[in-house]
């Protein structure tokens, strides 16, 4: 499902942020990226939606090879992943009905199939009474859960997240975790999630990889403990 195959990715500014990235995610798997800051948990993300080339590798999303792609076919691309960041990056002046459903309205879905689907992401992330509300009027762990519904609204082989729980305190980073969960469980969906809160992976385990300095240094299987020196 994501494959990458001796990545490396070199800034303009000389900045190496990767090397020799070797990894392989199956269908259904849910994975966890940590590492320091600076060890490139974020260029990784940006390699597998498209929004930087790698140096030199080969970086494959559900068959597709990523960096091969020319700027024009990214969009399209997108379609088969969904994306979650720290910061929610929800439209501020559509409501929550309308953030969710511009998403599938932009991919040219028939107009009562986007209500439909829309309704049930909402029902998913416990938000079918807020489809009216605008994102400043929600906490900041409900904005998060509709940036997920988004994300999941075309049904996607693949949900990719950077730090989804970073602006969160602990109570409300669980609640992401179980949706996360449930999601993972209920479509099978394949889950990538960056993170630096070790107390998370150590509290809902997977299969942990982890950067440091811009490579690979473990890639640890679900069950075991990450010490905080990892
Ligand atoms: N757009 C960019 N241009 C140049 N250097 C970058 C860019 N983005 C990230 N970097 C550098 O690449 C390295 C890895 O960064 P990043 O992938 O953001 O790490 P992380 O997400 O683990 O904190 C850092 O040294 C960072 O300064
Ligand atoms: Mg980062």
């Amino acid at each position: 499902m994501i494959e990458c195959t001796h990545v490396y990715k070199r800034y303009k500014s000389g900045t190496n942020a990767l090397y020799d990235i070797n990894m392989k995610v199956e269908q259904g798997e849910f994975v966890y990226i940590i590492g320091p800051t600076g060890s490139g948990k974020s260029t990784l993300i940006k390699l597998l939606d498209g929004e930087e080339a790698p140096t030199k590798g080969d970086v494959k999303v559900v068959g597709i090879n990523v960096g091969k792609l020319k700027a024009g076919q990214i969009p399209i691309y997108r379609r088969n992943i969904g994306v979650v960041f720290q910061d929610y990056r929800l439209l501020p002046t559509k409501t929550v009905f309308e953030n969710i459903s511009y998403a599938l309205e932009v991919i040219n879905m028939r107009k009562a199939q986007v209500k439909k689907r829309t309704n049930e992401v909402m029902e998913v992330v416990s938000l079918i009474d807020k489809g009216n509300s605008f994102p400043k009027e929600l906490s900041g762990g409900q904005q998060q859960r509709v940036a997920i519904a988004r994300a999941i609204a075309n049904r996607p082989k693949v949900l990719i997240a950077d730090e989804p729980t970073g602006n969160l305190d602990p109570g409300k980073s669980d609640e992401i975790m179980d949706l996360l969960e449930k999601i993972n469980d209920a479509y099978g969906t394949t889950i990538l999630m960056v993170t630096h809160d070790l107390t998370l992976v150590n509290k809902h385990r997977k299969r942990t990889i982890v950067l440091e300095h811009g490579h690979i240094v473990a890639d640890l299987p679900e069950g075991g403990y990450v010490r905080h020196d990892q």
